[in-house]
């Protein structure tokens, strides 16, 4: 194709905005879908992704579309819309799709406004210097107020309201003059036809039929479907088996050229091998620079992952094996906890990836799981000098520590004028720092702070959506490292560390997290032949103290309510044998215990 004739785009939207809505009613006027095969979503593949609402993988649609009215009508195109996630925890992913575009669809609710999301994904659209259409969408709801919104949107961009287009994604207005746009407006890709081949991987998906798909935009020179390819971050190099487009399933084509948008197959098993960011040249007459911007993965979330049941363990390992084929980003390690037995310690690119991780792991395998509470990554400087990586606050060192840092965030929260005061106190409470404020309109507010990442991670936007009775939104991306006063707490049964309950937590928390799982576990653990003493402790330093008292008779009177068939259920449970009780130390524990614990901290 003419690199004159393409553009390369994506709808950058908040969640909920109406995305998939609007791209599936691309699909239908630009007729690559067949009426009758369309269904809600078709980009969105995944279960998960559907009954969650949410994009995790992006994709490519080449789209054929004639003007249809105005001055250039009869003018014919081909469109590439790629597909962003459209989540915090992947804005590496989403940078990498945005780099392969010359054009954004802002694409706005009009019945909501701008929200922290369409916020942080501009931001990341300036930054790839693509140019933007500002859309309202959902015209059709009674409660839009799309001159309101188009003043803010002129506002934020620049431009007139006039400018902004509005759509209904749901009843189709609009759409085919959006379309109109994006070929008048969004610049041909630009690239060198002659030069050595170069093309950026901007999505990776392991399928079982065909091993990994490999997305790339091609910048400059050609591939063709014959080719010996070579990524260059590795230096690997791997036969072509097929090349193609995706319209909207895949359509093998002879070879992709300058700004085509399409997909490449080689047999390769893992995504691990085809990274999102990497550039593809040609094995035969390699490019000598790759593109910008390539990144390696890197978790910046870990929790501890236990089979519920211990027999499962072998079963865990195969489904992280298999997981991983389609997940470049996830990390896991082979851990034994005294409390939860055999399991592994994960690393995730945030809070979401670990939720989803969790959930196909028990709804596609089948698994029972109980994860320890996620923590960050730590930086340790000891005195000597050296320096530890610590994922795992069990493995924090005891003594002689000189400085830990910390990773940081960068969040924008937007919230109405009202909630300032309740934002604010917040994240002052989570040790953020202002950075700025900026008022969107006379009554919606940018606040825009540094926070620690450990506290974002602990229930954070819930208590962000209380307090402000849902209204507010919240984006944020990493922004490095800082130094922070930070302890760790062990909590001590009878003396001894129970390691799931190890955390790394600023000082002035410390108390409250000691007495918080001391007394936790005090209702929980059953009394025993003997009093335990449920300690928490800094070093040697205990900074909290609750007793399980001495008991001879019913070891369960007093642990588990009145319901006395659940009781029964109990006992017959410890009946199975003694492999649900676990021993710390003496004291003999049921499992159910710990993850009751874990399960509400
Ligand atoms: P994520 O992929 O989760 O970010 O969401 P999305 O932005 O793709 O939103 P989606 O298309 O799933 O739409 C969200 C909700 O808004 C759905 O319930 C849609 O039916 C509804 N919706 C989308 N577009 C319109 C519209 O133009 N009008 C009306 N009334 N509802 C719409």
């Amino acid at each position: 194709t003419d690199p004159a004739r393409i553009r390369n785009f994506c709808i950058i939207a908040h969640i909920d905005h109406g995305k998939s809505t609007l791209a599936d009613r691309m699909l239908q006027l630009t007729e690559v879908v067949d009426p009758r095969q369309m269904r809600a979503q078709y980009l969105d593949r995944m279960d998960i992704e559907r009954e969650r609402g949410i994009t995790i993988k992006s994709q490519a649609v080449r789209m054929p579309w004639t003007i249809r009215a105005g001055e250039r009508a009869g003018e014919q195109a081909v469109l590439n819309m790629i597909d962003t996630p459209g989540h915090v925890d992947f804005t590496y992913e989403v940078s990498r799709s945005l780099a392969a575009c010359e054009g954004a669809v802002l694409l706005v609710d009009a019945a909501q406004g701008i929200e922290a999301q369409t916020l942080a994904n501009l931001y990341l659209a300036l930054e790839n210097d693509l140019h933007i259409i500002p859309v309202l969408n959902k015209i059709d709801l009674p409660a839009a107020q799309p001159e309101k919104y188009a003043e803010e949107l002129a506002h934020l961009i620049g431009g007139q309201p006039e400018d902004c287009l509005r759509v209904s994604g749901k009843t189709g207005e609009g759409v085919a003059h959006l379309l109109d746009e994006i070929v008048r407006q969004f610049t041909p890709p630009v690239g060198e036809a002659d030069a050595p081949a170069r093309a950026m991987i901007f999505d990776s998906v392991y399928d079982i039929y065909r091993g990994v798909v490999t997305y790339v935009r091609v910048i400059d020179g050609k591939i063709e479907a014959r080719d010996r390819i070579k990524m260059m971050s590795t230096g690997a190099a791997h036969e072509l088996l097929e090349i193609g487009v995706i319209s909207p399933e895949m359509v093998k084509s002879p070879g992709l050229g300058v700004g085509e948008v399409g997909y490449l197959i080689t047999g390769v098993k893992d995504v691990r091998q085809s990274r999102v960011g990497d550039t593809i040249t040609i094995n035969g007459r390699p490019a000598t620079e790759a593109l910008g911007g390539y990144k390696d993965p890197k978790p910046m979330v870990y929790s501890g992952l236990y089979p519920i049941d211990g027999s499962d363990y072998p079963a865990l390992r195969d489904a992280l094996d298999k997981l991983k084929l389609n997940d470049a980003a996830l990390t896991y390690e082979p851990e034994t906890s005294a409390a939860l037995g055999f399991g592994f310690r994960c690393g995730f690119l945030g809070l979401l990836h670990l939720e989803i991780i969790g959930e196909r792991l028990e709804r596609e395998f089948g698994l029972d799981l109980i994860s320890t509470a996620p923590n960050v990554v730590y930086r340790v400087i000891m005195d000597d000098g050296s320096e530890i990586t610590v994922t795992n606050p069990s493995e924090f060192p005891a003594g002689k520590v000189a400085e830990v840092y910390e990773p940081v965030v960068r969040a924008t929260v937007l919230t109405p004028n009202d909630y300032v005061g309740a934002v604010m106190e917040l994240c002052q409470g989570r040790r953020g720092s202002l950075l700025g404020m900026d008022y969107l309109s006379t009554d919606r507010v940018e606040l825009r702070y540094t926070l620690p990442l450990a506290e974002i991670i602990f229930d954070f936007f819930d208590q962000l959506k209380s307090r402000t009775k849902g209204y507010a939104s919240l984006d944020y991306e990493p922004s490095g490292e800082q130094k922070a006063d930070l302890v760790k707490v062990d909590i001590l049964l009878h003396g001894e560390p129970v390691d799931a309950f190890s955390a790394i937590v600023h000082k002035d928390k410390a108390y409250n997290y000691g007495v918080n799982i001391a007394s936790k576990l005090q209702k929980l653990i059953p009394r025993q032949q003997f009093e335990v003493p449920i300690q928490a402790a800094i070093g040697s330093r205990v900074i909290a103290r609750e007793t399980i008292r001495a008991i001879r008779k019913d070891v369960l009177a007093k642990c588990y309510g009145g319901d006395i068939t659940r009781k029964r259920k109990l006992l017959e449970k410890q009946k199975e044998g003694k492999k649900r009780m676990k021993m710390v130390g003496r004291v003999e524990v049921p499992q159910e215990a710990f993850i009751a614990a874990l399960s509400t901290s």
